[in-house]
């Protein structure tokens, strides 16, 4: 087996300065960005705490060596802003240091959230002597008038408080992790958006709303103009591409342009705060999008205004350049994941998913999130849950990390993909390396007696990597897989050998030779249940 993959970039994200090349961040190779851990690239096979696990160590006690013993080798979990500062310029870190202790101790990476001025949407983490000097650190209003528990976008004192506070977070990470790394990427915020209107009604927010769009906003969208994202372009553009004026002059009158007005806003601020951050000590920082199926979103009450939506992702570029990773929280069935995560992989966008599904489910959409768009990182929301153990979670972590060699050496190149079968998309054609594989949802078995079964197996994912020019290993379920050739030569492909088997220390450890009616006479791969298998393929006329 020959992989032939050489890392062929050394383009650092993060604003690393060199000094600091060993702290994690982001490196390229070829298309993909990955995430460098101690000097190795890296797949965050993660589980997202509930919000409040990680303020108690007792609470948590029992908990870390479940989630070692689920495979998971990364967990996300909160640093909320009222218990580090409960008192203006008074920190208290101790819940954090034992915290990124007991992490450490169980062999398990960090990711920490920033719950601070905003959590879905509205600003339950300050600490009190924010929340109760309403005059100094203001909020929003909306329709006619009301003041909503959502700090202010554009109030100095609220940002700068944050990204003081941020800063400090920082600061105390570095001393106490600086050398180990056990916190390996930020998220900053929670799912920031405006709920109750379109966008921020204050009297500040309308000055600021009938002013001229930022010129660090024009210039860039004129500067970006033929890459930005398709669905702002056309925002812009049917508003007339104008290079200045208001932003109804600009983007026209709409949900779209209060969205956009708010995402410039919240980027301006989120941004700020990360760049505080960094400035202490710079590891790679991502906020996350509440994702909703377009049905769902319902203007003007529920517009999602604001949030690191895949398609403000020039916004957001623009108004907050300290920021690494806009992620999407995706819920919702297969096909929303699948749309979910091209969208979000667009324009460079590195693809790290902080919440989503587990089970079965998350099983299946990591290694699709890895195989197919070079995600850095995978993660089920509320991981410590009642779900426990979940073991459809723990088998494919298990699965992935078996394969992360190899997934993370073609990482961004062509000689990887993956599937994700929905209910809409039953089955793919995919080019990877010299072959198209079609890939064709399996059925239940039929009972005895019963009709056919309708439905497809559910999730039903693969990854296929081509490890030589007539070689690959294909892992996944749910799916029968066939080869034929694309590259010159004989027309028709045939499997020429067949293993089910695993990586033990990153050697293959062959199990059954399939063939019969395992491989359908030699027509095709048969991935019922979640595995890995290698092939061999010959070509003919
Ligand atoms: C999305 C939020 O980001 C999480 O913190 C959590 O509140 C979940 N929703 C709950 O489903």
């Amino acid at each position: 087996m020959k992989l032939g993959i050489v890392f062929c970039s050394t383009l650092v994200f993060s604003f690393a300065p060199a000094w600091a090349a060993d702290i994690p961040h982001l490196q390229k190779q070829g298309t993909a960005t990955q995430l460098i851990v101690d000097g190795k690239p890296f797949l965050a096979l993660a589980g997202e705490l509930h919000n409040s696990s990680a303020t108690s160590l007792e609470y948590m006690q029992p908990v870390w060596p479940k989630l070692a013993e689920a495979k998971l080798n990364t967990v996300i979990a909160g640093v909320s802003w009222n218990q580090i500062e409960p008192q203006e310029g008074k920190f208290d870190f101790s819940v954090l240091d034992g915290v990124i202790r007991d992490a450490r101790s169980h062999s398990l990476r960090l990711v920490l959230i920033w719950f601070a001025s905003w959590k879905n949407a509205l600003s339950s983490y300050p600490p009190d002597w924010v929340k109760k000097d309403f005059k100094r650190f203001p909020r929003i209003q909306v329709q006619s008038g009301k003041t909503i528990e959502l700090l202010s976008t554009l109030s100095d004192a609220n940002r700068d408080a944050d990204a003081r506070a941020f800063a400090a977070l920082m600061r105390h990470v570095k001393q106490v992790d600086g050398q180990q790394h056990t916190v390996i990427l930020i998220q900053v915020e929670n799912e920031v958006n405006v709920i109750g209107d379109t966008r921020d009604r204050s009297p500040v927010a309308n000055k600021a709303f009938e002013g001229p769009v930022p010129k660090d906003l024009m210039d860039y969208l004129q500067k970006h103009k033929d890459a930005l994202i398709s669905e702002f372009r056309q925002v812009w553009e049917t508003a007339g591409f104008k290079t200045s004026g208001t932003w109804e002059e600009v983007f026209g009158k709409g949900v779209a342009t209060d969205q956009a007005f708010m995402a410039w806003n919240y980027a301006r601020y989120v941004g700020r705060v990360a760049e505080a951050g960094k400035a202490e000590y710079p590891l790679p920082m991502y906020v996350n999008a509440a994702v909703m199926p377009f049905a769902r979103v319902q203007p003007p009450a529920n517009a999602h205004s604001g949030g690191p939506l895949a398609q403000l992702m020039d916004v957001w570029r623009a108004g907050g350049p300290q920021i690494d990773i806009l992620s999407p929280d995706i819920y919702g069935n297969d096909d929303f994941f699948v749309s979910t995560t091209a969208s979000f992989s667009r324009s460079g966008n590195p693809l790290f998913i902080p919440e989503s599904n587990g089970g079965r489910e998350g099983a299946t959409r990591a290694l699709y999130a890895f195989g197919r768009h070079n995600a850095v990182g995978f993660s089920p929301f509320g991981i410590d849950g009642s779900r426990a153990p979940d073991t459809d979670l723990t088998s494919g972590y298990d699965l992935i990390a078996q394969l992360a060699p190899l997934i993370l050496a073609h990482q961004g190149t062509d000689t990887m993909s993956a599937v994700l079968l929905g209910q809409n998309n039953p089955s793919q054609k995919i080019q990877v390396g010299n072959y198209t594989l079609e890939a064709a949802a399996l059925r239940p078995r039929a009972m005895p007696g019963a009709p056919p079964p309708q439905a497809t197996l559910p999730s039903a994912a693969a990854i296929f990597i081509a490890v030589g020019p007539d070689e690959y290993f294909v892992a996944g379920s749910g799916m029968t897989v066939s080869f034929s050739p694309h590259t010159p030569g004989p027309s028709l492909a045939g499997l020429s050998t067949v293993e089910e088997g695993s990586f033990v220390n990153g050697r293959w450890v062959p199990g059954r030779q399939l063939a019969g009616d395992e491989t359908g006479q030699g027509d095709y791969l048969s991935l019922r249940n979640l595995g890995i298998q290698h092939v061999t393929l010959y070509r003919y006329e």
